[in-house]
């Protein structure tokens, strides 16, 4: 049977959720959908043959009477922490959007929240985590197919003009601009891939009078050893876009090579030696990882561990990287 899920907040990211569940073999389904903007919940509900509610509350409030066994809030991260306070006084899974919060203090508020509740399985939605290209990437670094590690490059960039007018670009409904947008996913995958990090600088700029930065340029570290070949001390170059030439990239290099990985060519995983050498390995696409990702989360909220889901440390994380980004720019 199906598990059900609610979604809250039917914007652009909850149609990537509607499309990993009717892609993900009957194992979810969406049964509920929960947006402030009732046409917009009414639209995404009839599309997807769920139940539309006028708020999170609502949903929330009925999750058993419809048989919902988790949500997922897709809503801009400024609303995030009533409405996760409130799946977890009823005991529902679930599973927020990326970044976790748009200030720190809520990130650090979602995080204690998740530790209290400890029972009911929560997560961020760092999708990146299952894309089968990054998975192989951590599988070849413990091989030693790289030697030791020692850079990791992550550039997710691209031209969204319409984000000069959206929620995303306001500072105070968003908090943050194009680092804690695209760059908390980089700082999330330099966690996952490398270990935890530490903030050594920033540049970032502003095309947009008044608005949230367009561009971050961002130099890590990790504080900690990794498993074999990361003994440590790797440096990250996190570039985020909102305003420029499109790219989407993430590299890890060594002392004998490089696997680079380019989600506009996503079906394909490069090993380049030290002389430039390359060698082409097949790659299941990325387009993948928002199936993977849902369905881990199904599983996880009907009990079976899912080691690769993010959770509310890890978004407490990248949220402290990003906060720590922001003050290394000023
Ligand atoms: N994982 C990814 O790759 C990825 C990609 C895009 C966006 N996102 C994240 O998803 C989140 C949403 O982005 P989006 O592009 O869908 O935004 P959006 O503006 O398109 O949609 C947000 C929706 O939430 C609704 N909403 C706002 N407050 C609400 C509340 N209190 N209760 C119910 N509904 C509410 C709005 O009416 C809107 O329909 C952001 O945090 C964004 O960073 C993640």
């Amino acid at each position: 049977m199906a598990f059900r899920i609610g979604i809250i907040g039917a914007g652009g990211i909850a149609n990537a959720h509607a499309a990993a569940a009717k892609d993900s073999q009957g194992q979810v389904e969406i049964a509920g959908v929960a947006d402030m903007n009732r046409e917009a919940a009414e639209k995404f509900a009839s599309a997807n043959g769920a139940t539309a509610f006028e708020s999170a509350e609502a949903l929330i409030k009925s999750a058993k009477d419809h048989g919902i066994g988790g949500i997922v809030v897709c809503t801009p991260p400024s609303a995030r922490l009533p409405i996760v306070a409130a799946a977890l006084k009823a005991k529902l899974p679930v599973m927020t959007e990326k970044p976790i919060a748009h200030t720190l203090a809520d990130a650090k508020k979602l995080e204690s929240l998740g530790k209290k509740n400890k029972k009911v399985v929560t997560a961020i939605g760092y999708c990146h985590r299952f894309t089968p290209a990054v998975l192989k990437m951590k599988e070849l670094i413990a091989e030693g197919r790289i030697g030791r590690l020692e850079r990791f490059e992550n550039f997710f960039a691209c031209d969204l003009p319409g984000h000069q007018s959206k929620w995303f670009s306001d500072p105070k409904k968003a908090g943050g601009g194009a680092f804690l947008d695209m760059g908390s996913h980089s700082m999330d995958l330099f966690h996952f891939v490398v270990g935890p990090s530490k903030v050594v600088g920033a540049v970032f700029d502003y095309k947009w009078k008044g608005r949230t930065e367009t561009g971050a340029t961002v130099l890590v570290k990790s504080t900690k050893k990794g498993g074999p070949n990361n003994p440590g001390n790797v440096a990250g170059v996190i570039l985020s876009g909102w305003a420029e030439t499109s790219r989407f990239t993430v590299s890890v290099l060594g002392d004998k090579g490089m696997l680079s990985y380019d989600y506009e060519n996503p079906e394909v995983l490069i090993f380049k030696d030290l002389l430039g050498k390359q060698e082409n390995h097949a790659i299941e696409t990325c387009g993948v990882r928002f199936t993977r990702q849902l369905v881990a989360f199904a599983h996880a909220a009907q009990g079976t561990k899912q080691p690769g889901l993010a959770t509310f440390a890890d978004g407490l994380a990248a949220a402290a990287a990003d906060a720590a980004a922001r003050k290394a720019a000023k």
